[in-house]
């Protein structure tokens, strides 16, 4: 599986957003665009309107912390994501909303929360182009990695050899080894790329390691 690295925009500097993401573009594969909704989880970000008004190449992959994502997809997708995640936990019909963000015309894919099993998204797993596996618990960038979800990845890659598994939360240096050896190939990085002096080298450190 090819490797990518999306840089979270979650630490991007709002007030010069575009200048920003340009400066990260040629090193970031995707950008990780941190959708919430200070109900799913205690933190408040964007929403789709900001998403329109990303001026990139780079793919932009929406990972939606929100209850009630059937709500929104079609926005998100309208303002240009590639990619639409929603979580397990938050869809009320999971199918459906999976099936809604491929009519919309983007990728299609399910976050799970740490403690949440695999066994949760069995039936739709065929439908998926992505599988996200959260190693923090939602809401907040900056936090230590859990390495018991690596378990997930783990089973994901064994019986998925060509699903793209993502990773998001915690993921640094000395994590990323960790995550890819399992099996993870898109990692999402907040802190360790945005907060970094030389992020373009944070992320070949990532991609190297
Ligand atoms: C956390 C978000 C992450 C966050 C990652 O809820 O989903 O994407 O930005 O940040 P770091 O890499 O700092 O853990
Ligand atoms: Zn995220």
């Amino acid at each position: 599986m090819d490797l990518k690295i999306a840089p979270s925009i979650l630490g991007v500097d709002y007030g010069r957003m575009n200048e920003h993401l340009a400066e990260l573009a040629p090193f970031s594969d995707m950008f990780h665009v941190d959708v919430m909704d200070g109900n799913f989880v205690d933190n408040l970000t964007v929403g789709a309107p900001v998403v329109a008004r990303i001026k990139t190449k780079v793919p932009l992959d929406c990972h939606l912390m929100i209850n009630n994502p059937h709500k929104f997809i079609k926005d998100f997708a309208e303002a240009g994501a590639y990619s639409i995640t929603i979580h397990a936990e938050a869809s009320l019909h999971l199918g459906d909303d999976i099936q809604k963000i491929k009519d919309a015309g983007c990728r299609a894919a399910v976050a799970l929360n740490p403690e949440t099993p695999v066994d949760k998204i069995s039936k739709v797993l065929p439908m998926l182009d992505m599988v996200l596996i959260m190693s923090v618990h939602p809401g907040f960038g900056g936090q230590a990695f859990i390495p018991e979800v690596l378990e997930k990845v783990k089973w994901l890659r064994e019986h998925y050899p060509n699903l793209d598994i993502q990773i998001d939360g915690g993921i640094n240096d000395q994590t990323a080894p960790l995550a890819k050896k399992a099996g993870a190939n898109v990692l999402v990085a907040g802190s360790y790329i945005l907060k970094n002096k030389n992020p373009a080298g944070a992320a070949q450190k990532l991609r190297d390691a």
